[in-house]
C-alpha cells in the first residue's frame, strides 16, 4: 500500500473551489485517484477508461476485485461511449433519463468493450449515472471522462458524507479530498436495472436509495430488492450482506420489547426522533442516544445524517449500538436495508 499526505482543499469560497477542482483534474489526468463530493455519498474517483487508473481505487479502498464500479457520466449524451442500449428498452430509458439525471440513479446496462473489465469485475453489464453535484460537474466535465467512483470508505466499512469522513477511511492512501460540505442525500444512489415486460417495462430495484419505489412507478412495474442476504453471485455482487458495518455489534429492533439489556453492559441508541412515546428512550441508562430525524420525524433528514450517526456512535466504545426500526418507505427502505446488513456478522 502507497503512502501518501493526504491533501484536503475547500470549496467554500470561489477561488478556492477553482483550484480544488483544477488539481482534481491535474491527478486524475496524471491517473491517480481523488476523493469528490457526489449529491449521495462522497466518492472515490479515478479515469473510467484508464484500468491501471482504476486499479488504485480497489488498491486504496482494499476493495475486492469481484465488487463493480459505478462509472459516473459528465453527461446523458456520454451514455452511448459506455453503454449498448437495448433497443426495447430505450425509449423508458430514455424517459426515465430526462427524469432523474443529474441525480441518485444509477441504471445497469450492458458494457460496451471500451470499459475496462476491471470497472465491471467481468460483468456484462455497466452501472452507470450522472451526478448532481456541482463540483463533481465541473471535475468531469473539465476532465473530458467518465469517472469510476465508489465510495470513499475502506471495503465494506461505512460511506462517507463529509471530507472528514472520507479522512477517517483514506487518510495516507490518496493525494486529494476535494471538500464540499456534507453531501445533499447522505444515502448512496438507487440501482436499477430495466427489463423489457409488456404490457410495461419491469423495474427492478438492486440496491434502494434516494429515488424510491413511489418515483419510479410510472416507468414500469417495479420490483422490490430482496431482503434477505444477497449472495455475491447475483445481479448486485458489492450488495455483500456484511456491508455499512460499524466495528460495534449493531442490533436492529422490531419493537422496543426486543431489548433486554444485560446487567453491566453499555449500549447506544440510534433512535429516529428520540420522542418518548415511540418507547425506546428508556428502555435502558443509554450511554449515549442519537437522533436520526430531531426535526419531528421526516426520513430525508434521518437519510442525510444517517452515516454520520452510525459513525459517531460507532466511536464511542460501546458494547453495543441498538437501533431503532424505522418506516419501510420512501428513504426509510434504503435506511433498513442497510441497518438489516450493518446488524449481520457473517
Ligand atoms: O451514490 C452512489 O452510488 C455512490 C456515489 C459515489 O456515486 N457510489 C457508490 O458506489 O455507492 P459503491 O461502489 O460503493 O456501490 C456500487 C454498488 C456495489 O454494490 C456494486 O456491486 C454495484 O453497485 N454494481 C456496480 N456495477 C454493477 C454491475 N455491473 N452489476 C451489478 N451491480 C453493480
Ligand atoms: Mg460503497
Amino acid at each position: 500500500m502507497s503512502s501518501y499526505v493526504t491533501a484536503v482543499l475547500p470549496t467554500d469560497q470561489p477561488p478556492l473551489m477553482h483550484q480544488a477542482v483544477d488539481e482534481a483534474v491535474r491527478l486524475l489526468r496524471e491517473g491517480e485517484v481523488v476523493a469528490l463530493p457526489t449529491e449521495t455519498v462522497y466518492g472515490l474517483a479515478a479515469n473510467a477508461l484508464d484500468a491501471a487508473a482504476v486499479a488504485k481505487i480497489f488498491e486504496a479502498k482494499e476493495r475486492p476485485s469481484f465488487d463493480p464500479l459505478i462509472v459516473h457520466l459528465a453527461s446523458k449524451d456520454q451514455l452511448d461511449l459506455v453503454a449498448d442500449v437495448p433497443p426495447e428498452i430505450s425509449a423508458t430509458l430514455k424517459k426515465m433519463v430526462e427524469r432523474f439525471w443529474p441525480g441518485p440513479l444509477t441504471i445497469l446496462l450492458p458494457k460496451k468493450p471500451i470499459v475496462p473489465d476491471l470497472v465491471t469485475a467481468g460483468l456484462p453489464t455497466v452501472a452507470v449515472r450522472v451526478s448532481s453535484n456541482p463540483i463533481f460537474r465541473r471535475v468531469i466535465t473539465a476532465l473530458g471522462k467518465p469517472l469510476a467512483a465508489p465510495s470513499a470508505n475502506r471495503f465494506g466499512s461505512i460511506s462517507p458524507t463529509s471530507a472528514s469522513a472520507v479522512q477517517a477511511e483514506l487518510d495516507g492512501r490518496i493525494h486529494l479530498i476535494v471538500d464540499a460540505g456534507a453531501c445533499m442525500f447522505g444515502l448512496e444512489s438507487t440501482i436499477i436495472k430495466i427489463e423489457p415486460g409488456s404490457p410495461k417495462m419491469f423495474i427492478d430495484i438492486v440496491r434502494p436509495g434516494p429515488i424510491t419505489p413511489e418515483d419510479l412507478k410510472a416507468y414500469g412495474k417495479v420490483r422490490q430488492a430482496t431482503r434477505t442476504v444477497v449472495d455475491e453471485a447475483t445481479a448486485a455482487p458489492g450488495q455483500l450482506a456484511s456491508h455499512y458495518a460499524p466495528k460495534t455489534p449493531l442490533r436492529l429492533l422490531e419493537s422496543p420489547d426486543d431489548f433486554i439489556p444485560e446487567e453491566g453492559k453499555r449500549y447506544a441508541l440510534m433512535s429516529y426522533r428520540g420522542e418518548e412515546k415511540d418507547g425506546y428512550l428508556n428502555l435502558c441508562d443509554w450511554e449515549e442516544v442519537m437522533m436520526l430525524s430531531p426535526g419531528n420525524g421526516k426520513l430525508p433528514e434521518a437519510a442525510v445524517r444517517f452515516f454520520y450517526v452510525l459513525r459517531a456512535l460507532d466511536k464511542l466504545g460501546v458494547d453495543e449500538i441498538i437501533a431503532e426500526p424505522l418506516h419501510e418507505h420512501g428513504m426509510g427502505i434504503a435506511m433498513m436495508d442497510k441497518l438489516r446488513r450493518a446488524s449481520r456478522r457473517v
